[in-house]
């Protein structure tokens, strides 16, 4: 007899509803002169399957890079961390990476995991894959990062701390300055000997960085154009893929790799759910994300900025990705 897949426990439900998505949508693509689209919404359960492939592929060395390293650096990391520690992870993907930080832990005490994730298809996954540590035990929150961690700070009891997990180089999502107010953000919620471990893609030559985020089977352009698609399902619009295409490319201003669509012709869309009606030109973009690279002597400038000290760095040189672990005092 096949049993049921049991049902992950969430705390919370409560997620992006269908009229903040159209709103974004509406705001973003009425933007002028760069039409935009906020990068989260890439992350539905196509996109969300679409970016675990993306992590094997040959070029993007990202994901590996990191694995590594936390594969290496397991207990170094953990002890580093105050002893009785809870974990609370920002968007925690498939949860591959996080399982050697926890089963380090969990060797040592039971160990409370509370993942935050606003992917309901990513929150599951992870669920699945890391139930069979030992002495573990999970409760996923199904919200955006920051109400998520105020949810779980506001939870634990005086005296508990938090380590919180920032990992994969999501980071790099921000804008530089966002960067920061989003680390301080976090600071905010938190107490004096709780700590953050933050991933971070480190900067390398521009063609490796421009293959990794435009790979030769073209997963990245998919996973880029099933934004697309899901606003074609979930908001009633009426783009046709085969009129854009993926660009990635790299700006050295600000050392991000921005993933765009490019309209290869005139088009015109409707989208009903936004009551929106737009025009492209042949050659004009929507953005759709940026990946900030950063050097690793970088981090503990940006971490005190934001009131946190930069503790310890482990650094994957073959790659070129760090991990840095920030206190607050
Ligand atoms: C999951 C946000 C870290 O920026 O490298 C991968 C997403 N985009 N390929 C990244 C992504 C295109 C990824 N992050």
């Amino acid at each position: 007899m096949t049993l049921p897949a049991p049902r992950p426990a969430v705390a919370d439900p409560a997620r992006s509803s269908a009229s903040e998505f159209a709103a974004d949508v509406r705001a973003g693509l009425a933007r002028a002169p760069q039409k935009e689209l906020p990068s989260k919404y890439l992350y539905d359960e196509v996109g969300s399957a679409l970016f675990e492939v993306i992590t094997v592929l040959p070029e993007y060395g990202v994901t590996r890079s990191e694995e590594k390293l936390l594969t290496r650096y397991a207990s170094e990391i953990v002890e580093a961390l105050p002893a009785d520690v809870k974990v609370a992870e920002l968007g925690s993907g498939s949860g591959r990476k996080t399982r050697r930080i926890l089963e380090a832990l969990c060797r040592k005490r039971p160990t409370s995991y509370y993942p935050i994730e606003i992917s309901r298809a990513a929150l599951q996954l992870c669920q699945r894959e890391l139930a069979d540590i030992e002495r573990i035990s999970i409760v996923g929150y199904e919200r955006d990062y920051l109400a998520g961690l105020a949810e779980v700070s506001r939870q634990r009891k005086p005296g508990e701390q938090l380590c919180v997990l920032f990992l994969g180089s999501t980071i790099g999502n921000f804008v530089r300055l966002a960067a920061t107010r989003f680390l301080r953000d976090i600071r905010a919620m938190l107490r004096p000997g709780d700590t953050l471990l933050l991933g971070t893609d480190l900067v390398k030559p521009v063609d490796t960085l421009v293959a990794a985020y435009d790979d030769a089977i073209g997963a990245t352009a998919a996973f880029n154009l099933n934004i697309l698609s899901r606003i074609n399902r979930e908001l009633d619009a009426d783009f046709d893929l085969h009129d854009f295409e993926h660009v990635a490319r790299f700006n050295p201003d600000v050392r991000s790799i921005e993933m765009h669509l490019r309209a290869k012709r005139d088009v015109h869309v409707h989208v009903g759910a936004a009551r929106l009606d737009i025009d492209l030109q042949e050659g004009e973009t929507i953005w759709t994300e940026s990946s900030h690279k950063y050097h690793a002597d970088e981090i503990p400038a940006i971490a005190a900025d934001a009131g946190f000290t930069c503790e310890h760095q482990w650094v994957e040189k073959d790659w070129g990705f760090a991990e840095s672990l920030l206190a607050v005092h």
